[in-house]
Parts: structure tokens; sequence; C-alpha cells
């Protein structure tokens, strides 16, 4: 197992909206009390819904946004309160790469000017010629051509336009990649040649990556170990294989549940989730998902449970995962829960879900985009 390159220790970042006069305004708990440590070499993936807060903790491992509490160490080094020059020279160690290719990209800017511009920043003693150099070895890298550099981003299609992205975050020699939903924008046959080049370069520059996607079959294609947010907090991190092979959480299940599987001519079985998920400003009591999993008894409600080792490298945050993990012979969920009157039929889906994932070999499941 390779040393952690990226640690985090109860990163929390709140942020403070609305208050004027008349009010006092919202605490938005978007990131609140993360943990994890990533591996050199190993792609990472970050899988949430909508505002479970996976962009915002993905800007303070970078440290584009400054914590509120907690711990951040890259390469042993704590980076947390890290300003001005320290700042910038870990820009040089890690990049982004930015969902929509478009709007990242200066329009008025030459592919040229846009790869080259870091170069300007972290290699200030190359002359002219010697960036011109760089950058056409960059664009080679990313599966364009030199001659590309005197064109202007609108010319390109849009995955060309993220090989540019690309191109400029490799342009520091990074060591560390964090891709936010890095292909979601791309039409589907594009997004397999972006994933693709993106295992190409971080197998022949030693990259290590981080990767937020909602696409679940991206996620177990890329990456070596996941962690599952839910309203600012981690609710099961592990190897990918083991995840989603024995998903203990039930919001991971859930999550799991609605990979479409068209190939085999079924569609797996697809779980509503009940309702949308609480707003990160006035999280639940207890455990943050009761108010929406099927298995919630009143321990619930009261006690946060805490991430801990269900086995080997695999973390799960539930009271109740072993007798989820159990249900097959017999766990019933609480029947009497007011809140939840379809809990039966949910767990059977729960149960058909998980089946189905131990019937369906990883290859099958590999729907590459
Ligand atoms: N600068 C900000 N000011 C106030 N609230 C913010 C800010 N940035 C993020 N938030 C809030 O923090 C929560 C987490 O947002 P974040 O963008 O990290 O979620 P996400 O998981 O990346 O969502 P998505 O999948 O839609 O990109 C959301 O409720 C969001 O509205
Ligand atoms: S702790 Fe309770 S509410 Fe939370 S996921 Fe587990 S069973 Fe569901
Ligand atoms: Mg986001």
């Amino acid at each position: 197992m390779s040393e952690p390159i990226l640690q985090a220790s109860d990163l929390v970042r709140h942020f403070r909206v609305g208050g004027g006069l008349l009010s006092k305004g919202v605490t938005v708990r978007a990131v609140d009390g993360v943990s994890l440590d990533i591996r050199r070499g190993e792609t990472f993936a970050i899988v949430g819904e909508s505002g479970c807060g996976k962009s915002t903790l993905a800007r303070l491992l970078m440290r584009l946004l400054s914590p509120t509490s907690g711990s951040i160490r890259f390469e042993g080094k704590e980076i947390s309160e890290l300003g001005g020059r320290p700042l910038r020279d870990l820009r040089r160690d890690m990049q982004f790469i930015f969902q929509d290719p478009f709007s990242s990209l200066n329009p008025r800017m030459s592919v040229g000017r846009i790869v080259g511009e870091p170069l300007e920043t972290h290699e200030p003693d190359l002359d002219a010629a010697g960036r011109r150099a760089r950058v056409a070895e960059l664009l080679r890298l990313v599966g364009l051509r030199a001659e590309h550099t005197v064109r202007y981003p609108h010319e390109f299609s849009g995955g060309q336009r993220q090989r540019i992205g690309i191109a400029r975050a490799l342009a520091s020699g990074p060591k560390l990649l964090i891709g936010d939903e890095p292909v979601s924008a791309l039409d589907m046959s594009v997004q397999a040649q972006v994933v693709n080049l993106l295992e190409d370069l971080k197998r022949d520059l030693d990259l290590t990556l981080v990767v937020i996607a909602h696409d679940l079959a991206v996620i177990r294609h890329m990456s070596d170990r996941v962690a599952v947010m839910y309203l600012g907090q981690i609710v099961e991190s592990g190897p990918t294989d083991t995840v989603f092979s024995q998903a203990r959480h039930p919001y991971t299940l859930a999550l799991l549940s609605a990979i479409p599987e068209p190939e085999h001519g079924r569609t797996r079985t697809r779980i509503a989730l009940s309702g949308e998920p609480p707003s990160p400003s006035d999280p639940p009591p207890g455990c943050r998902f009761h108010t929406r999993c099927a298995f919630a008894r009143d321990e619930c409600r009261v006690r946060s449970p805490e991430l801990r080792a269900a086995r080997d490298g695999h973390l799960v945050a539930c009271h109740f995962w072993q007798d989820i993990a159990a249900a097959g012979e017999g766990f019933t969920p609480d029947p009497v829960a007011p809140h939840r009157p379809n809990v039966e039929r949910r767990f059977d889906l729960y149960r058909a879900a998980s089946l189905n994932r131990k019937t369906t070999p990883k290859a099958a499941q590999n729907t590459s985009p």
C-alpha cells in the first residue's frame, strides 16, 4: 500500500449566507467533519447527490478555499493555513480540472497562451522557444497537435477543449490532479476518450487522481477507492470493488441501485430516495440520513454514527450496518416508523439491488461512457 500524498482530518467548511439588519442569516455546513487519506498513485473518487459538498471538499483539499477548521496535509506537510508564496508553490503540485471546459478557458486567449501561461509562473527561466516547445509537448500529451497553439477555444469541440484544460493543468508538472466532474459536460461518445486519456496520463506521468463524478459507471471504471458523501460528511468509503459489491450504508445501496445496465437487456432496480436531501444549513440531528433511511430506528434520530471500519479499509457510518449486511438472513427494518410507509417494499428493492450486483461480473458493470 503506497503512502498517503494528501490527508484531511476533521475538515470543516461552513459558509455564512444571508443576514443583514433584520436577520442573522444561516450557516451552510457544506463540509462538516471529513477525514480521508489519498494515497500516492491511486485514483480516489468522491460521489454523492448534488449539494452534498463534493466541490467544496475538492476546493478545500487543493486550498482553493480555506477551511473553517481541520487539518490538510500534503506530502506530510500541513497546508491548511498556507498563504502567499508557499501556497503558490503548492499550486505547482496540485492542479484542478474543471467541469465545463468552455467557461474555464479564456475565449480571447489562443491555446498557446492558455497552456503556456502557467509556465510563466512555474518555470520563469524558460525562454520563448523553450516555452513553445513545452506547450507543443503538452498538447501532444493530451492528443492535440502543435499547430493547435494558434487557434482559439471556440474552434474546438467539447472534448478537445477539455484536453486543452488538461494540458494547462499539466503545465506545472503536478503530482496530483483533482477533476470536478471532468467528463460530465461532454457527449457520451467523448466521455470515454477523456476518461482513457486521464488514465493514460496518470500511468505515464505517475499522477495521483481525485475524481468527482455523479456517473457511478465512470467511478467504477476509473477509481481504486471511493468515498460516498451525504450532507457534508463521508458515510462510506473503501476500495471501489468492495464498496460496489458489498456496500453497507443504506445511502450507498440506494445510489448504486440506480446504475443502468442497458447492454444486458434489463434495467437495474431503481430506488427512489424519498424527498430531497435536507438543507445543509439545518441538517437533521443524529444520523443525517435518518429522514430518508428505510432502516432508521429511534437511536438514529439522536445519535450520530461514526465512520468505522467494517473490514480492511472499508469504513461505514451506520449504527446498523451489520444488520443491514445480514439483510438476506431476515433483518427487518423498523416497520412502525410513521414517516416511512413503504419500508418493506423499499427493503425488498435494496435486497434485489444487492443480489443483482453480486451476480453481475465487474466487466459487465463497467459501462464505458
Ligand atoms: N460560496 C458559497 N457560499 C454559500 N454556500 C455555498 C458556497 N459554495 C457552496 N455552497 C453550498 O454548500 C453546499 C455544498 O455545495 P457543493 O457545491 O460543494 O456541492 P456539490 O456536491 O459539489 O454539488 P453538485 O453535485 O451540484 O456540484 C451547497 O448547499 C451549496 O449551496
Ligand atoms: S444510522 Fe440509522 S438512519 Fe443512519 S443509515 Fe444507519 S440505519 Fe439509516
Ligand atoms: Mg460540485
